[in-house]
């Protein structure tokens, strides 16, 4: 079948790796199945990947790609949880397993003709969404929704920063917190992603780093070291800063004193789970909100769309077709 691989990783030259061709159909062991992909979303992590983070170098080649959509054995509309629990997991939270690991880490991803999943990981398409919107939700629109309604404690009417307005999760964060009732707030060190997050349903938008008009009760951290030192300043006496991601690196200094003086909380947050996932689906039905594409290519023109997202023109999801 035709694919989009990771060869080799190279931290400074990840498009190195990037190989589009022939690969191997997938396996499917007991409990899994396959499913022929329709669309499928591409993320940061496979940029993460073609450098070398959190892949072993003897996985590779592997299939890139986290997300997808597509139709099961029986030719059912479905959406692929990419969360994969270790064979002995028992517990409610598959993303708390020390086991588990997502598409493309241990087993092929979905930037392919077909992926095989465990069973229990599809999740049913509503009607109401394409098949490239749907492949927008299993990484970076679940991880958002988790971020926010889950981790974050919020009661509507809240307020909420989010850093760095074009990313994947970021303009999930827009238009997940707007629909929840949250007062969003965004920075961007672009004035025209400033520009499109207010178009999106933000309620202010302000360059990077900049004072705000009050503080805020909770962060939307993705950014990293880049935005960490303004997240701590920017948040309430008692706010949360809920992180899942740190694409401009994952050291900044710390900032103890602010923490415990002003009693912040600073929580993690990992993907989500299938269930999640599922309401997730149900909440964008209900909601009419609907993930914002930047650009839809055919799989075969991948290459395209990993180099916008490695130079960071995008607003939204890069969505390839299958
Ligand atoms: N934990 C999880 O489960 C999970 C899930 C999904 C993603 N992630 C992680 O979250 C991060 C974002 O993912 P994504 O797919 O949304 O990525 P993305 O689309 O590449 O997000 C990039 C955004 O980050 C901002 N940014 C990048 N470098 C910056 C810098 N030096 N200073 C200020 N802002 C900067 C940019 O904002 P502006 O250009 O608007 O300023 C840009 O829009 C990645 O690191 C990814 O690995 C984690």
């Amino acid at each position: 079948m035709f694919a989009v691989t990771a060869t080799q990783t190279d931290p400074d030259n990840p498009l190195a790796g990037l190989t589009l061709g022939e690969h191997p159909d997938p396996k499917t062991p007991d409990g899994w199945t396959t499913v022929t992909v329709k669309a499928a979303a591409l993320n940061h992590h496979d940029l993460w990947t073609l450098k070398g983070v959190g892949i072993r170098q003897d996985r590779l080649p592997i299939v890139l790609g986290c997300d997808a959509a597509g139709l099961d054995e029986d030719g059912n509309e479905v959406i692929v949880h990419s969360v994969i629990a270790g064979d002995t997991y028992s517990g409610a939270d598959e993303t708390l397993d020390p086991k588990r690991s997502l598409l493309s880490e241990v087993y092929d991803g979905t930037l392919a003709e077909r992926v095989a999943v465990p069973r229990r990981n599809l999740v049913p398409k509503p009607a109401a969404l394409s098949f490239e919107q749907a492949a927008c939700l299993p990484t970076a629109w679940l991880t958002a929704y988790r971020m926010l309604f889950d981790k974050a404690g919020l009661q509507p009417g809240s307020t909420v920063l989010v850093q760095g307005a074009g990313g994947g999760v970021a303009t999930a964060l827009i238009a997940l917190g707007r629909a929840g009732g949250y007062r969003v707030w965004v920075t961007s060190r672009s004035a025209e992603k400033r520009e499109r997050a207010l178009q999106l349903g933000a309620d202010q938008a302000f360059e990077t780093g900049a004072r705000l008009p009050e503080r805020v009760d909770a962060v939307m951290e993705t950014v990293g070291q880049a935005t960490w030192d303004h997240s701590l300043k920017a948040l309430k006496p008692g706010g949360r800063i809920v992180v899942s991601g740190a694409t401009s690196g994952a050291v900044p200094p710390a900032d103890l004193n602010r923490v415990f003086f002003l009693q912040l909380s600073v929580i993690g947050s990992t993907m989500g789970t299938r269930d999640q996932l599922a309401r997730l689906a149900v909440f964008l039905e209900q909601t009419g909100v609907r993930p914002l594409i930047d650009r839809t290519l055919p799989l075969t023109e991948a290459r395209e769309g990993f180099a916008a997202l490695e130079s960071g023109d995008v607003f939204g999801k890069i969505v390839f077709t299958v």
